[in-house]
């Protein structure tokens, strides 16, 4: 057989050879490999999909011929319909369905054809520091530059809005909120949230709203605010609601983006290209989940909430190895590793290497994730309860 004239390796594009691994799926990946580990890596919740939209997708299986069919790229008009209806519901903001409204294969999909619809070479994309792995990557595979807006760990890890405005320069596109924030579980304040919109209106930005937890609020949901309520700045906002978090969904791959009508058929084009459409049986499953009453909200965020409790006392156990900011919303705490000259990296590998612990170094999340790790506490009290075990007896108590 003929070899091949030169390794397949030099065929690999330079903006694929520069995107790493995200740290998140590294650590699963390598998790995976030691038996038993206890693994707080993923922000994968524990829960089943809700029985009825199970039930729904069953139902159109057995009686919707068309269930196994491409649909529009833009998203089944019922759903874009729906999505609208739940955006109204949620913000009083209405929006319409064919021209504001796409569905996403996640909100994971949806931010990478956002991307490639904003971004040329050289732009710039402001994203917290700590703020979410995989915008800063897809930032830089679309040949975008990410800008860390630092958030401050003495102050709750509220963002300074007077630092904003120095970020912003003439390659300046779009500023990328998560709130409640992943890794730190802090929730932006109203104020803040209203400044930055007022700042980037001024600027000619996009404001991207990455939406995965506005569900899980706990005792804060008064302080929660959801700048896509703020009619005024709705053709500013590209709002990102996924599926994934709050309706246990993370494996169907579906979300709706609520964006200006400016973008939507650029968004559709570039949709099409990687997905043709959103897998129509999820598009079902999306359905089933915006018509039927989300009765298993309550009982997830009192899960969560009592996971949360359990977290925050097995860390005041370790004070003496970690010190952390009391999580407001999400399901992730990020605190710092105390008296370590090791990196997040290395601490974390080592942790999963010699304790079987696993976490996600916070030096992936940005600068200001050094020295930190991310945990995810959506997991079952058993894994968190195993995983502190495990680290009381590899520190000490
Ligand atoms: C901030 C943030 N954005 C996006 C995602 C991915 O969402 P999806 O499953 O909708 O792609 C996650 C998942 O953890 C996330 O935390």
């Amino acid at each position: 057989m003929d070899q091949p004239t030169q390794p397949m390796a030099e065929l690999i594009a330079l903006r694929s050879r520069n995107l790493a691994m995200s740290a998140i799926k590294e650590m699963s990946i390598l998790s995976a490999k030691v038996p038993g580990a206890a693994s707080l890596a993923w922000g994968l919740p524990s829960f089943r999909t809700p029985a009825p939209i199970r039930d729904a997708v069953a139902r159109a299986l057995e009686t919707d011929p068309a269930i196994g069919m491409y649909a529009l790229p833009g998203g089944l008009p019922e759903l874009c319909a729906a999505a609208a209806q739940e955006h109204e519901r949620r913000t009083g903001v209405r929006r319409d369905p064919e021209k504001h409204i796409t569905i996403t294969a996640g909100n994971m999909e949806g931010l990478n054809t956002l991307f490639h619809v904003i971004v040329d070479p050289g732009d710039e994309v402001i994203v917290t520091d700590p703020g979410f792995v995989s915008h800063i990557s897809q930032i830089r595979f679309n040949g975008g530059k990410p800008v860390f807006w630092q958030m401050r760990e003495e102050r709750g890890w509220e963002l300074d809005i007077e630092n904003l405005v120095g970020l912003i320069g003439p390659r300046t596109k779009a500023i990328v909120l998560v709130t409640p924030s992943n890794p730190t579980g802090c929730i932006m304040s109203e104020a803040t949230l209203r400044a930055v919109a007022e700042i980037a209106r001024r600027n000619g930005l996009l404001i991207i709203l990455d939406d995965p937890y506005s569900h899980f609020t706990y005792e804060n949901s008064a302080r929660f605010f959801n700048l896509a309520t703020a009619a005024e700045y709705a053709d500013h906002i590209a709002y990102l609601f996924t599926f994934s978090k709050a309706y246990a969904m993370s494996g169907w791959r579906v979300g709706y983006m609520v964006i200006p009508e400016a973008l939507r058929t650029e968004i559709v084009k570039v949709h099409d290209l990687a997905m043709i459409c959103t897998p129509r049986i999820s598009q079902v499953a999306a359905m089933a989940a915006l018509e039927n009453e989300p009765t298993h909200l309550p009982e997830f965020e009192t899960i969560l909430g009592r996971r949360r409790a359990l977290i925050c006392e097995r860390l005041d156990q370790l004070a003496h190895v970690f010190q952390y900011v009391r999580p407001e919303g999400a399901y992730y705490v990020f605190p710092r590793v105390i008296d370590t000259t090791e990196s997040s990296t290395q601490f974390s590998h080592r942790l999963l290497q010699e304790a079987r612990v696993t976490m996600t170094p916070g030096a992936a999340f940005g600068p200001s994730g050094e020295h930190h790790v991310r945990m995810a506490y959506c997991v079952e009290d058993d894994t968190i309860n195993l995983a502190f075990d495990r680290m009381e007896a590899y520190f000490g108590k």
